[in-house]
Order: C-alpha cells, then structure tokens, then sequence
C-alpha cells in the first residue's frame, strides 16, 4: 500500500478564536468557546505534529475573524502556488488577504477564482489518485467542478451533500491511502453513493456516531493517523488497517464545527 507523507504545514495560532460570534454550520456555539482551552488543545496537536517530523509554519491569527485558525480552507497549495479560496460567507470573507499576504511573503504565486466562483480549499476538496472530490449543496457554486477541472486538468468528481452537518467535505470523507477512503454514505445523494461505489475499490463506512466524533476530520500521513480522541470504534478500524492512532482533543473548535484537517493546511 502506498502512503502520503506530509513534511510541511500551515497552521495559525488561534489568538482571538473565542471571539466567535456568529453560526454559519449547525455545530457552532458561538459565546461558548474558551480561548486557553483553545490554544493548550492547538498545541497538543502542534506538538504531536512535531512528534511525527512535520515541519510547522505558523501564522498569526488576526482580531474580527475568528474562524482564521482554520487553515486548510484557505486555499489550494501546489509546489509554490496557491488557488486561493473565496468564502462564500462573508463572515469568512475577511480571513483571505491576511493568508494571501502570509502566502506572498513566503513566497508563493497566488491565483483567484472568477470572482462569482465560492471554493473553501481542501475543507471541501479530496485529491486523491488522478482524480478530485468536491463537495458540493452547501458552500462551493454550480461552477466550482468544470473551474477546478480546468484549472487543476483533472477530472472533479463532485460529491453531494444534502445535510448540512456535512457542509465541507472533511466533515463526512476521509481518503486514507490509494485503495481506501472512510465516508458516510447518509450524507449524500443516491447518485453520489453509487458513484462513490463505482470509483473506490476500498470504500469504509463511518458510522454515525464516528462522523458526530468528527473521525472524517483526521489527518494521515505515512502510517500514521491523527484523530480526535474519544473515536474508539474508528481507532480499531485503523488498527485492522495497519495504522498507528494519535488522539489529540480538539473539543473547543468543535464549537465552530471545526477540528484537527480543518486546523491544517499541508504545504508539502
Ligand atoms: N465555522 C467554520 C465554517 O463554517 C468551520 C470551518 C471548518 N473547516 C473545515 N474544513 N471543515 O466555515
């Protein structure tokens, strides 16, 4: 089997991440987040990262946009450039220039979408061997697959969701390596389930209790698979698989409908 290994991310410190005061998913508890609770949770799972010699870059979080600590919907890096991600909440909206600016310094050839064109990053795109998942109902616009396929020349498989639970991809679809991908099949339509048959040799079910655990919002790299801690049922299935389990509690970003793929936007 083959594995991916992540050697660089990008992640921001969540400096002002309980100032949250707005639900834009059926999770949030805006006012109920505490901030030093936040931060000890974001540095366990910085420190298991190191652990696992993932190299850390880190931005600082701004005051006015709370759910900038979540990295990963930022935008699509590849080699030096980065397909930035336009929110289709205007809550979010304000996040995009501090990462763009972040991006530049560093570095990076920036690219933008139409601008009538809502795309979140990977929280809601899954590369996976030649192909892309998309998840589609609830952020990206009707357009989103053909732009993606054209921009990435690979062919977009647009996965639908119809709950809203599920509004990003990795809150329900989780690929593990070449052969296998982890997915909830309640959380799409008819069509997406048989497609999803039809593409992936190995395809495992999350049950409900798993994705509510936010199992799907893992991070996997080589053999290895950081989970949010509490998800026995799925840790055994990792372990049958040949994974080795790095639980960390990421319970204060749960707040925001968030956690550990969310906090992680992988460079290389
Ligand atoms: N509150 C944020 C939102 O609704 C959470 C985003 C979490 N990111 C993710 N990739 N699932 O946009």
């Amino acid at each position: 089997m083959k594995h991916t290994v992540i050697k660089k991310i990008l992640v921001c410190k969540p400096l002002y991440f309980a100032t949250l005061n707005y639900a834009i998913n059926p999770w949030m508890k805006p006012g109920t987040i505490d901030g030093k609770k936040a931060m000890q949770q974001w540095e366990e799972l910085i420190r298991i990262y190191k652990d696992l010699d993932v190299t850390i870059e880190t931005i600082g979080q701004h005051k006015g946009v709370p759910d900038m600590v979540f990295a990963t919907d930022q935008g699509i890096v590849k080699g030096n450039t980065v397909l930035m991600s336009h929110f289709r909440h205007p809550e979010r909206q304000g996040e995009t220039k501090y990462y763009e600016k972040w991006f530049t310094d560093h570095g990076y050839t920036i690219h933008h979408l139409p601008k009538h064109i809502f795309f979140e990053g990977n929280g809601e795109t899954y590369f996976w061997n030649d192909i892309i998942f998309l998840s589609t109902g609830y952020r990206s616009s009707e357009e989103t697959p053909q732009v993606l396929e054209q921009i990435f020349d690979r062919e977009v498989v647009p996965v639908h969701v119809i709950d809203p639970e599920f509004y990003h991809l990795d809150m329900s679809f989780l690929p593990i390596n070449k052969e296998t991908v982890f997915y909830y099949p309640e959380a799409y339509d008819e069509q997406t389930q048989r497609i999803l048959k039809e593409r992936i040799p190995n395809l495992v079910e999350f049950s409900r209790g798993e994705v509510e655990g936010f199992a799907a919002n893992s991070v996997v790299t080589d053999h290895h698979v950081v989970v949010q801690s509490g998800n026995k049922t799925f840790e055994e299935k990792l372990h049958k698989l040949g994974y080795e389990i790095h639980p960390v509690d990421l319970s204060e970003f749960k707040k925001s409908g968030g956690g550990i793929h969310c906090l992680t936007n992988i460079l290389e």
